[in-house]
């Protein structure tokens, strides 16, 4: 099993939902974060602009798949999400142990 953290633009975020319904992902979570990236949050880089970071929203969807679903949902969210310029955003994978659904104390990946 996979974790896909994607760190996204926030008007994004109703078309990354739908484009991730639409291969089957059937849970998700986002949370609405602030973060920089190397422009430190300016929206272009300037002489004199070193000293000033700034922290800009954003959208953070964690998303736990199967492995075999992992490269449909990287696809559906950076296709998704991209427009070409800075700040698009960054998706971090990692790999989860164990999945735990409380109501029916299934585990693994049937409890995805
Ligand atoms: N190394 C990192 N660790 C944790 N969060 C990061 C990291 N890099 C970027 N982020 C998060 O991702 C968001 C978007 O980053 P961003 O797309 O600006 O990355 P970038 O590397 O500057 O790429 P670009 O040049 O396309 O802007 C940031 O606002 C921050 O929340
Ligand atoms: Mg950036």
């Amino acid at each position: 099993m996979k974790k896909i953290e994607a760190i996204i633009k926030p008007f994004k975020v109703d078309a990354v939902k739908d484009a991730l319904i639409e291969i089957g992902i059937e849970g998700m979570t986002t949370l609405e974060v602030k973060g920089f990236g190397r422009q430190k949050g300016h929206t272009e880089v300037y002489r004199g602009s070193e000293y000033t970071v700034d922290f800009v929203p954003k959208t953070m969807f964690i998303v736990v798949v199967a492995e075999d679903q992992l490269d449909a949902a990287l696809k559906a969210i950076v296709t998704t999400s991209k427009t070409g310029s800075i700040g698009d955003g960054k998706v971090f994978i990692s790999t989860i142990d164990e999945v735990i659904r409380i109501r029916t104390e299934e585990s693994g990946g049937k409890a995805i």
